[in-house]
């Protein structure tokens, strides 16, 4: 049976556009639609760009039952956050338990929590003077950034690396595993 996967990002969406691309030809596995919160988010071009449908839900149907409808009717076997900054809600967890994964821009459990996203997660990791830097795909559960962790890959940093310069370095490692962690969760 094919595997089905639907991506929720709110921003310009590169990692999304990876794992679109990678599965794209894949018979085993299929990106089903993109959804995102942010009207004009670079992600919905580049969902375009492949034929992958890309749906805006607003803040508030998260807090209703219409993206949860949403969800149950495509029956994804995967929900795969790619820069998604709305936190899920409780219900969410408990419908799809151990089929949502996120990926986050550094070592966890440093640099994680509320607040800790984007080019925040970078300053702080340039303003702790760490020499090295990560990703962390992990579950997701109601508290951010703190569901099982699933896979980490590091990356040295120079000391006069700056916060663009980490992200950059980071963003690599993102496109580089992302798609291959997602395709061996599906393949369990
Ligand atoms: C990534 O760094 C990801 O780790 C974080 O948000 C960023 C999204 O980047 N959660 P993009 O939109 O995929 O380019």
């Amino acid at each position: 049976m094919q595997k089905k996967i639907i991506i929720l990002a709110s921003g310009n969406g590169s990692n999304a556009e990876k794992i679109i691309d990678f599965f794209e030809s894949s018979s085993a596995v299929k990106v089903l639609s993109v959804i995102s919160n942010k009207q004009g988010a670079g992600v919905f071009d580049r969902a375009k760009k492949f034929g992958v449908p890309a749906v805006l839900f607003k803040k508030k149907s998260f807090e209703t039952n219409e993206v949860l409808s949403y969800l149950e009717e495509l029956k994804p076997d995967l929900i795969v956050l790619a820069g998604f900054l709305l936190k899920i809600p409780k219900e969410f967890v408990l419908k799809f338990p151990n089929k949502i994964i996120n990926i986050h821009p550094a070592l966890l459990p440093k640099y994680g929590g509320k607040g800790m996203y984007g080019s925040n997660v970078h300053k702080a990791v340039k303003e702790s003077g760490d020499l090295k830097t990560g990703i962390t795909i992990h579950y997701v559960n109601e508290n951010y950034d703190e569901g099982a962790i699933i896979f980490q890959a590091e990356v040295g940093l120079d000391a006069s690396d700056c916060p663009e310069t980490i992200a950059t370095k980071v963003h690599a490692l993102e496109h580089q595993y992302f798609p291959q962690v997602i395709n061996q969760i599906l393949r369990k």
